[in-house]
Parts: C-alpha cells; sequence; structure tokens
C-alpha cells in the first residue's frame, strides 16, 4: 500500500513531544512490512540541514497569498523514509519552536501555517500526477493535518481514504470565524457536522468528520474521549463516529531506547545486568551535584509541563517524601509558572532535587537510565510514551490510571510493573508513591517488577499489522 503520513513533527527533524517519536517510527515499521510510506511535514528553519540532498521541486504556487508553496522531495538519512518538506519562507522560517514563539505564545498564523500544510498533503493525496505517485491511504495527525480533509471535502475530488489519528483531543486546532476567509475553503463546511466548533472552527474537527476512519493512540483513550469529562466539547462528535474510531497503542522503537545498546548512556545494561543501571544512577546523581547515595529511591520526570501531565500534584506530594530521603530528578519546559516551582523546589532541597527546564534528547535517556521510578500523574494521557521507555529501562512507573497509562502498567495481576493510582489528587498520588518507596526497600519484590517491566514488547512491529488491516479494510470498503 502506498500511505502519505501527514505531520507537523517527526523525529529525527524536529520534535516536541510523543507526536514526533510516533511520526518517526510508525512509518519505518510500516515499511519493513514492505509499505510504501511517505512523510510530508514543513520545512522549519534548519530542517534542510537535517536531510539528504533534495532530489525534487514542485512549486505549488501560492494559494495563500504568503508566498509560493514549495514541496521538496528527500529523505531522512537515518532510515532513508522518503519525506515532503513543504517550504514557504513567510510560514515556516522562524527561530522559534513548530507552534510558539520565545514566549511560549501561539504564532497568530497558526491557523494559515497549518492549513498551508494541509493543502500540500491534500493535493498530493489527490494528485498522483503531480509526483508520479499515488497515494492509496491519507494518514492525517493532530489538527495540524486535519485541514487536507476539509480541502479534500471541499474541492470535490476524488481521493484516497483518510485516516485521522488523534494523539490529543485538548488541542483542537480552533480558530475565530474571522480567520476562516483565510483558509480559502468553502463556508458549507461550517456547519455543525462538519468543522463547526462552538462558533469557531477546528482542524482537528474537520479531521474527524471527514475521515473514513479514527483512530486514537490507545484503547482507554478512544472509550474515555467518549464522555464529556476527557471529550473536551468532541465527546458528542465523536459518540456520533463511534463506528469509525478505534484506539491502537502506540509502539517504542526499541533501536533508540534499549538499555543494551543506548548510546546516550554512560553503562549500558540488561536484565541480566542491573547492577550497571545502579551505575547510571550514581552517574546521574553525580552531574546533578545530588548527595550521591543510591541507597535512597530516586524519582525521575521527564515530561512537558502542562495541566494535562498533573505535575502540580508532585510538587504537592513530593516534601513528605523528600522528607523520608527520596531523591527527585526533573527535566521539562512548558508553563512557566510550573517551571517556577520546581526551580523553588530545588532551591529548598539542594541536596535532593535536581530540576532541569529545557529539552534536552541525551539527559532524557540518562534520566530513563539512571533513575528508579518514573512519575506520571496524569490528569489524561492518550497514549503516553515515557511509561513504555521507563519499562525497557527497569524503571518503574509511577502512573495515574487513566488512557495509554492504564493499559500498559499494572500494580497488581500476574505481572505487575509499576504503580497505579486513581484519583488526581495529592494524596492519592502521595500513597502511591510510599508504595514504590516501601517496594524499593523490599528487595525481591523490587527486582521481579523491574524484570517485569523489562520483559514487556511494546514493538511497533507488534502493533503494525494492526494498521496494515485498518488501511487494507478501508481500502476494500
Ligand atoms: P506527550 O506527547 O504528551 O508530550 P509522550 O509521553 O507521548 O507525551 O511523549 C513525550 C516525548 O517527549 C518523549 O519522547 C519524552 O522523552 C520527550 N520529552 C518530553 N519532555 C522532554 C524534555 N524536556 N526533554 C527531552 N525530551 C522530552
Ligand atoms: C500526545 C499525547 C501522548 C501520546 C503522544 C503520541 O502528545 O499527549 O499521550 O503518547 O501524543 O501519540
Amino acid at each position: 500500500m502506498k500511505i502519505l503520513f501527514a505531520a507537523s513533527e517527526i523525529y529525527p527533524l524536529i520534535k516536541t513531544g510523543g507526536l514526533a517519536d510516533v511520526a518517526g517510527a510508525l512509518p519505518v515499521a510500516l515499511r519493513k512490512k514492505g509499505h510504501d510510506v511517505k512523510l510530508i511535514m514543513p520545512a522549519y528553519r534548519g530542517i534542510l540541514e537535517k536531510v539528504a540532498p533534495i532530489q525534487n521541486t514542485i512549486n505549488l504556487g501560492n494559494p495563500f497569498g504568503v508566498g509560493d508553496l514549495i514541496l521538496l522531495e528527500t529523505c531522512i538519512p537515518e532510515n532513508n523514509i522518503p519525506v515532503w518538506l513543504v517550504q514557504c519562507q513567510a510560514l515556516y522560517e522562524r527561530d522559534d519552536g513548530p507552534y510558539v514563539d520565545k514566549q511560549g505564545i501561539d504564532f497568530t498564523d497558526n491557523h494559515v501555517r497549518f492549513a498551508a500544510l494541509s493543502w500540500a498533503a491534500a493535493r498530493l493525496a489527490c494528485d498522483g500526477e503531480l509526483t508520479q505517485w499515488q497515494a492509496d491511504i491519507l494518514h492525517l495527525n493532530d489538527w495540524q493535518t486535519g485541514f487536507a480533509a476539509a480541502y479534500l471535502e471541499s474541492w470535490k475530488v476524488d481521493h484516497p481514504p483518510i485516516v485521522t489519528t488523534v494523539h490529543n483531543l485538548r488541542y483542537n486546532g480552533s480558530f475565530d470565524m474571522d480567520q476562516f476567509s483565510d483558509l480559502h475553503l468553502s463556508s458549507e463546511l461550517l456547519s455543525l457536522h462538519g468543522m463547526e466548533f462552538y462558533g469557531r472552527f477546528s482542524g482537528l474537527k474537520a479531521g474527524l468528520v471527514y475521515a473514513d476512519a479514527i483512530t486514537t493512540v490507545s484503547p482507554t483513550y478512544a472509550r474515555e474521549i467518549l464522555t464529556p469529562e476527557y471529550g473536551d466539547g468532541l465527546d458528542g462528535t465523536l459518540r456520533a463516529m463511534q463506528t469509525k474510531l478505534i484506539g491502537i497503542l502506540n509502539g517504542v522503537d526499541y533501536d533508540q531506547w534499549s538499555p543494551e545498546k543506548d548510546a546516550h548512556i554512560a553503562h549500558q545494561y540488561s536484565a541480566n545486568t542491573l547492577g550497571q543501571k545502579q551505575a547510571n544512577k550514581l552517574a546521574l546523581l553525580q552531574e546533578n551535584h545530588l548527595s550521591e547515595d543510591i541507597t535512597f529511591p530516586l524519582f525521575g520526570v521527564v515530561s512537558r509541563l502542562t495541566e494535562q501531565k498533573g505535575l502540580d500534584l508532585i510538587l504537592e506530594a513530593m516534601p513528605a517524601l523528600l522528607q523520608k530521603g527520596a531523591r527527585l530528578v526533573v527535566l521539562g519546559a512548558g508553563d512557566a509558572s510550573l517551571e517556577t516551582r520546581y526551580l523553588q523546589l530545588q532551591e529548598q532541597y539542594p541536596t535532593q532535587v535536581a530540576v532541569r527546564i529545557g529539552y534536552f534528547e541525551d539527559y532524557s535517556h540518562r534520566i530513563q537510565a539512571g533513575i528508579d521510578a518514573l512519575l506520571i500523574p496524569s490528569r489524561f494521557e492518550p497514549c503516553g510514551l515515557t511509561q513504555l521507555y521507563a519499562l525497557k529501562y527497569g524503571t518503574l512507573p509511577v502512573v495515574r490510571h487513566t488512557g495509554g497509562l492504564a493499559d500498559t502498567v499494572f500494580e497488581g495481576g500476574d505481572n505487575p510493573n509499576g504503580f497505579v493510582f486513581h484519583e488526581a489528587n495529592k494524596d492519592d498520588l502521595q500513597a502511591a508513591m510510599e508504595r514504590t518507596m516501601a517496594c524499593f526497600y523490599d528487595t525481591p519484590h523490587w527486582l521481579q517488577k523491574q524484570k517485569n517491566a523489562m520483559q514487556c514488547n511494546h514493538s511497533w512491529d507488534a502493533v503494525t499489522d494492526q494498521w496494515v488491516s485498518l488501511y487494507r479494510s478501508l481500502l476494500n470498503q
């Protein structure tokens, strides 16, 4: 099958979160199974230095009046996956992140920036002549590419079946109605059953209503988003389209995330050489100038600092555990007030808490290898990848029972591999962390949990068959 996979971030070209990991790995897994996958994403500043030499250039004209959209055909050198970059200086040549400026504020023209990406994906998908390559499936990801489904609907052209994957319903890509004309879409689409969203218009809703199949990144989240509590205003829409919604759990790229061969960590290890994990722990304590005593449990956080992740609960629960000797290492960036509060915690407990604000891929690996337990108290979590990485590193996840966390981390049952709490409040989290601490001192139990964790297999290989059968079912319809 020929699959055009559209995303706003793709590892290793650009990454702000799990979407990039997925967009960087699922296509590779599909190609390993013999499918012809091509990616499309914006040519943000700096991307051209990370890809192979451009093989082909196609000018798509100036549909948004901000400059020509140029398609650049290249591939990702690390895995040879073909990628179309959409180049447009006015839209993508910026120093900041893909979505926000240095102050963390959304670019005011994001609706046009991602409509342009979507428009290019829609053109490629419906016009095989353009590139001599006709996609069988158009696979969209999140709101930034959802407009593609709207363009195909509005152009009334033949097009391949559309799959829209929801990585996070909270980001619905909704904008003021007075910006709608910037998109050059038919206003017929602005109905309740179209892309209208509470008096605004939404890229994600377009992606949902005009898709042939909707997927989300875990089975539990697929059920949760049908409820008002987790539906972010789209639960009614999703309930009406329930028959085309399924949850397929994300996988892990174990070439990137395996302690046996991780080049970012000082001491590689496996389930049989867990002693080496202790060496990574010591190295992490030393790197952070924390007291070098590995007999205390070391908790860690690697996360975007947002409301979603429930990290305020850790700030409340942590002092009690610090008083019992626990240590904490935090890597994160995002919400300014959370950043400040974490830095204050570090100031209060300089020998026990180390906080680094920013985005550091290498350091995130050293944390996974060096800590004992990873804290993920999310209020909602569509899938979550960091708990899957933690499991592989024999680092036990402490998670709230929601979304993909509920599908992958178990405190009881046959193969307990972590710690789970249910209510998003300080007391429940603190109790779970105290259970974690108690287990840590009960070495045989801890070791057993670590072994169970390391045996979990979340390889993409194992889930790719579900994708292939979904695509096939759409082609057979
Ligand atoms: P989300 O996509 O909601 O942020 P996931 O758990 O799916 O959550 O994926 C997060 C990804 O981003 C993981 O690969 C994680 O290691 C990485 N990550 C998050 N914050 C940082 C950071 N500050 N520095 C480095 N990597 C980070
Ligand atoms: C989103 C979600 C996260 C998920 C990731 C990749 O960012 O917040 O739970 O793992 O997408 O699908």
